[in-house]
């Protein structure tokens, strides 16, 4: 199998206060039946929660010509501790790559980042545990389609979880082990 193409994307440190990260409320992603309220949910709500009380650190990405096609954040946190015997973890809360830029490759571009930043937090010399983590709607075959070729691992494949906040959609928890090998 050839890997999918990733595309360079400038990523730029930003947070819930600036003015790039409260226009991405505005991205058109009504389109997706209950992607927009979830996504919305999580830019008001659970991202700014992240980033003041936790260790929540978002970007956005820009390509070549200077459009902002993207954003993302990653936190440290215990959402998922069961599995890493109650250490701290990596966590994806969200990305998502803007409607008209999809499927050139950037959504690619964003989760390699993640990975490497994932990867350089892990050498904090801290017993933090070095699982990436992500959960996704079972629904949402591009995004785990992604994940899938980014090296991510379904955790629970027979056993979805319900989501009370979005109609009981059911979703899945991938990891990523972001352990960088010894030379
Ligand atoms: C999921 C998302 C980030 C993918 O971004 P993208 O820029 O279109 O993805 P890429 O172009 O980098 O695609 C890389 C791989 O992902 C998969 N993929 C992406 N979109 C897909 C789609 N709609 N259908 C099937 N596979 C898809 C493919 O495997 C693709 O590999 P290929 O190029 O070999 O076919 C984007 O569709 C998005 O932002 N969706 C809305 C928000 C969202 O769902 N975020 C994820 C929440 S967990």
């Amino acid at each position: 199998m050839v890997a999918p193409q990733s595309i360079p994307v400038n990523a730029v440190r930003t947070d819930p206060s600036q003015p790039e990260y409260q226009a991405l409320l505005a991205w058109p992603f009504a389109a997706l039946p209950f992607y927009e309220g979830q996504v919305l949910r999580l830019l008001q709500n659970d991202i700014p929660h992240r980033v003041k009380y936790s260790s929540g650190l978002v970007w956005i990405y820009r390509n070549l010509a200077g459009d902002t096609v993207g954003f993302a954040a990653l936190d440290v946190c215990q959402e998922y501790e069961q599995f890493t015997g109650g250490k701290y973890h990596f966590y994806i809360p969200l990305l998502a790559v803007h409607p008209a830029f999809q499927k050139r490759g950037h959504g690619r571009g964003i989760v390699e980042h993640l990975i490497a930043e994932a990867a350089l937090l892990a050498q904090i010399p801290v017993d933090f545990s070095n699982l990436l983590f992500l959960d996704v709607y079972t629904a949402n075959k591009g995004a785990i389609s992604l994940y899938n070729k980014c090296g991510f691992v379904t955790l629970n494949p027979d056993a979805p979880i319900p989501d009370p906040q979005e109609n009981n959609e059911e979703y899945v928890l991938m990891a990523k082990s972001v352990a960088v090998a010894p030379e």
